[in-house]
């Protein structure tokens, strides 16, 4: 970062304290009113393969990428990524960022079922929908988060853009064409009687569009490998953050993608007691590699660096670990 980008970040932090406030509080309540303001702007445009709808929060930031999320089968922008998004310590990070959060076509609120025999897209032409979003906005570089079949899409965008994608946080990631592991993890993800995974569980099975659920479901299961292979130039160019559950249906693709990709731009983090959806259940442990990610890229200010970092480096390093490290207890 610029010493004009640290400044910018280090003045927006000096705010007058009402009488009586203290710092913390003051800190909090901004906080709470940045969520409860902040709606996000809905736009749709048009694209050769149909429109596409994505949510834009903050306001865009000079020659800062912004960060674009493309959500999991089952889910949309927000059931995929509110709770990540607005942890609390989320927001000293994302306020540097506009937050461009894509729902794949037929997902957003109130999307309307489809008409019999509707063509949903292929993985790949929902990648190739993505300049048409970019070029609306007027971005010219992006930090991809994704999940699952999102995840497959951000990564066949950044194979086909690699000059736009500055890095990639990529959980659960599967680049094979479907096999006997989509069964497993269709059957794993959801399962288990936690109550979070009992309310997902219940948004999915009465979703209205539940139809169109399924023909993004059956394009990702019609996917094509991501053929990455180390040294090649099929492979992601840019930083990447691999996640995926200790345990969890994906670690398996997750592990073989991470051999597939070059070491020196990868970093592969496998979260305990995490489950299926990493980004739902451990939302504070994300919140801190993310952070570290973006420091490893040059995007985080110092003063936001420390104050998170010395709290939270023990909780982070004891909770999640590279690969290996398979001694620890969980619940
Ligand atoms: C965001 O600030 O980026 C955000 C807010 C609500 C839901 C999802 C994301």
């Amino acid at each position: 970062a610029t010493m004009a980008e640290l400044q910018e970040v280090q003045i927006t932090e000096e705010k007058p304290l009402l009488p009586g406030q203290t710092p913390e509080v003051a800190k909090e309540a901004e906080l709470a009113a940045r969520i409860l303001l902040d709606q996000g702007q809905t736009h749709s445009v048009e694209t050769p393969y149909g429109s596409v709808t994505f949510t834009v929060y903050g306001t865009p930031k000079p020659k800062r990428p912004a960060i674009l999320t493309y959500h999991d089968v089952g889910l949309n922008y927000k059931s995929c990524f509110k709770p990540l998004f607005q942890f609390a310590d989320m927001q000293e990070i994302i306020q540097n960022f506009v937050r461009v959060h894509v729902d794949a076509p037929g997902m957003e609120e109130g999307a309307p079922v489809f008409p019999l025999g509707y063509q949903y897209p292929s993985l790949d032409q929902l990648a190739d929908m993505i300049p048409c979003i970019l070029q609306y906005l007027n971005f010219s570089t992006i930090i991809g988060v994704g999940v699952g079949a999102g995840a497959y899409v951000l990564s066949r965008y950044a194979l086909t853009h690699p000059d736009t994608v500055e890095g990639l946080v990529l959980i659960n990631i599967d680049p094979n064409a479907k096999g006997w592991m989509d069964w497993a993890a269709h059957k794993e993800e959801l399962s288990g009687n936690s109550e979070l995974i009992q309310k997902y569980r219940n948004i999915i099975t009465h979703a209205p569009n539940l139809e169109n659920i399924e023909l993004y479901w059956n394009s990702y299961n019609n996917r094509r490998d991501l053929n990455f292979e180390r040294g090649s130039d099929i492979t992601l160019k840019c930083p990447v953050m691999l996640v995926v559950g200790d345990q969890a249906p994906h670690e398996d693709a997750v592990v073989e993608c991470n051999s597939k990709l070059d070491p020196t731009q990868t970093s592969f983090l496998k979260m305990a007691d995490s489950g299926g959806q990493p980004q739902l259940t451990q939302p504070g442990k994300l919140t801190e590699a993310f952070k570290y990610f973006l420091q490893g890229m040059g995007y985080m200010a110092s003063s936001c660096m420390t104050r998170l970092s010395r709290s939270r480096t023990a909780s982070l390093t004891s909770a999640a670990s590279l690969d290996g490290n398979r001694s620890r207890s969980r619940t």
